[in-house]
């Protein structure tokens, strides 16, 4: 038995490997914002003694300190796995985006789970842990008006980089796992551009393009499931050794083959075009 913290387990990827995990047998501590109003959301886990329900807004310098004093207290300073899997996708053309949106994103999907990860490092060091970031196959390329989010990504998958040879020497595993497109709530927690929709924003025929193409594919019923995502966690935990990253879903993956193996400039002349039929010949 394993224990593992999640961080934004109440929903999609998270709440998914909450229940899978404790299937497993192992102890899941899930972390979310507001955990005491929001406990109902964990009722069909039956066993509840592998369950311990923890508020963590990532954002808040207080709710890691009361995760790692958790840990210490309650597990005797020791944290097999680390999951940073909270985040969400901020939309828009640069120029429709305001400072604060830019810095609020990179806080969520950046500065939290590092911070987070400094904080529980010294009880993955003592168990030889694994730490897992849950980054997108956007930390490897970005596209009109994904900028940001992008950014976001490649800065944790820079984090993951650097963490997986700095802490190779203590025995702790660093991987990111890089999802495509999956059905879970992240369309619908999309935040776009303050001035995304305004009709005067030189970007409207973009955005109304991205938003067409998003519910087109959130809308296909074949689209990927969360469970897919949660297999390859539970996979990488149960491993002796992780690799660096780890691509997930059909997208991702051809994404990764194209990468790996198109010249630059066709690849790029690829995605060129991809963009040209989402967004419009304008691009
Ligand atoms: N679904 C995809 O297609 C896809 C593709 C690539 C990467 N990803 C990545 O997968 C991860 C999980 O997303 P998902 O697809 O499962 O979407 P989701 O269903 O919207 O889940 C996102 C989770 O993050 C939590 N969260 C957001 N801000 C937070 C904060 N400040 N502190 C703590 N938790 C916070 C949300 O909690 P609340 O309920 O409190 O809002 C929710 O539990 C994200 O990092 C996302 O970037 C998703």
């Amino acid at each position: 038995m394993k224990i593992i913290l999640i961080t934004g387990s109440s929903s999609g990827f998270g709440l998914e490997m909450v229940q899978d995990l404790i299937g497993q047998g192992h102890f899941v501590i899930a972390t979310l914002r507001g955990a005491t109003e929001r406990a109902n959301i964990f009722d069909s886990i039956s066993d509840k003694s592998k369950l311990k329900i923890l508020t963590l807004d990532v954002c808040s310098k207080e709710d890691i300190k009361a995760a790692g004093e958790y840990v210490k207290t309650e597990h005797d300073g020791s944290l097999d796995v680390l999951i940073n899997n909270a985040g969400y996708g901020l939309y828009g053309a640069l120029e429709d985006i305001s400072e604060e949106q830019v810095r609020h994103q990179m806080e969520v999907n950046f500065f939290g789970p590092t911070l987070l990860t400094q904080e529980l490092l010294p009880f993955l060091r003592k168990t030889k842990g694994k730490v897992i970031n849950i980054s997108s196959v956007m930390g490897r390329f970005s596209l009109p008006l994904g900028s940001v989010y992008s950014a976001s990504k490649f800065a944790l998958e820079g984090l993951t980089e650097g963490l997986y040879y700095e802490l190779k020497p203590f025995g702790v595993q660093v991987c990111a796992v890089q999802p495509g497109a999956h059905r879970t709530g992240f369309v619908k927690a999309m935040i776009w551009g303050d001035k995304s929709n305004n009709e005067d924003s030189p970007y409207i025929n973009q955005t109304n393009g991205l938003l067409r193409n998003v519910e087109e594919m959130t809308s296909k019923p074949t689209a990927t499931g969360s469970d897919n995502v949660s297999k390859i966690v539970t996979k990488l935990i149960n491993k002796k050794r992780m690799p660096r990253r780890v691509l997930a879903g059909k997208d991702a993956v051809a994404t990764g083959i194209a990468q790996k193996f198109l010249p630059e400039a066709l690849y790029h002349e690829i995605l060129h075009r991809s963009y040209e039929k989402v967004f419009g010949s304008e691009i």
